[in-house]
This record gives C-alpha cells, sequence and structure tokens, in this order.
C-alpha cells in the first residue's frame, strides 16, 4: 500500500517557521513507521532527520507525535497509524 507522510520540518539555517513536508512511500501494513522514515532518508530525502537508536522500543530515542499522539516510531505499525487509503 501506498501511505503518505506529513512530516514537520525546520531548519534553521533556512527556514523561518517550521513547515510540513508530505511524502509517498510503498509500505506493508505491518511495516513499522520506522522503516518508512528510514526508507524516506535513504531514498527520496537524505536530509530528513529524525533519531533512532534500538529499533525494538527499549531507548525511547525515536519518540515523535504520530498523528497527534507521543508514540515509538519503532513500535508502531503502519495499519495502527494510517487508512486503506494511506492517510488517517
Ligand atoms: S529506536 Fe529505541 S525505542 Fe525506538
Amino acid at each position: 500500500m501506498k501511505i503518505i507522510l506529513k512530516i514537520q520540518r525546520f531548519n534553521p539555517e533556512t527556514d523561518d517557521v517550521p513547515f510540513f513536508q508530505e511524502y509517498t512511500v510503498e509500505a506493508d501494513p505491518t511495516d513499522r513507521l520506522l522503516d518508512a522514515l528510514i526508507q524516506i532518508k535513504q531514498y527520496q530525502d537524505g536530509t530528513l532527520g529524525f533519531r533512532k537508536s534500538c529499533a525494538h522500543g527499549v531507548c525511547g530515542s525515536d519518540a515523535m507525535q504520530i498523528n497527534g499522539k507521543d508514540g515509538l516510531a519503532c513500535k508502531t505499525l503502519v495499519k495502527d497509524v494510517a487508512d486503506q487509503d494511506g492517510a488517517k
């Protein structure tokens, strides 16, 4: 399924205010959100910055706002945050 991630971006050297940027990613419903972020960074936009470490829900370094709620990208499945259309 294709999902659309709307990610808040801000570069203090070039941006006056934060803005949202959309990325479309091919992902399986059982993929983790962290997998989608890694895919964006590797294949679409190397400037995307996010933190991660253990990738197993232990360290908490990939904590972020996901659909308005606090969560860990490595413990959040795509199917839990996206509709069949890829948005939620
Ligand atoms: S990367 Fe460690 S909790 Fe997600």
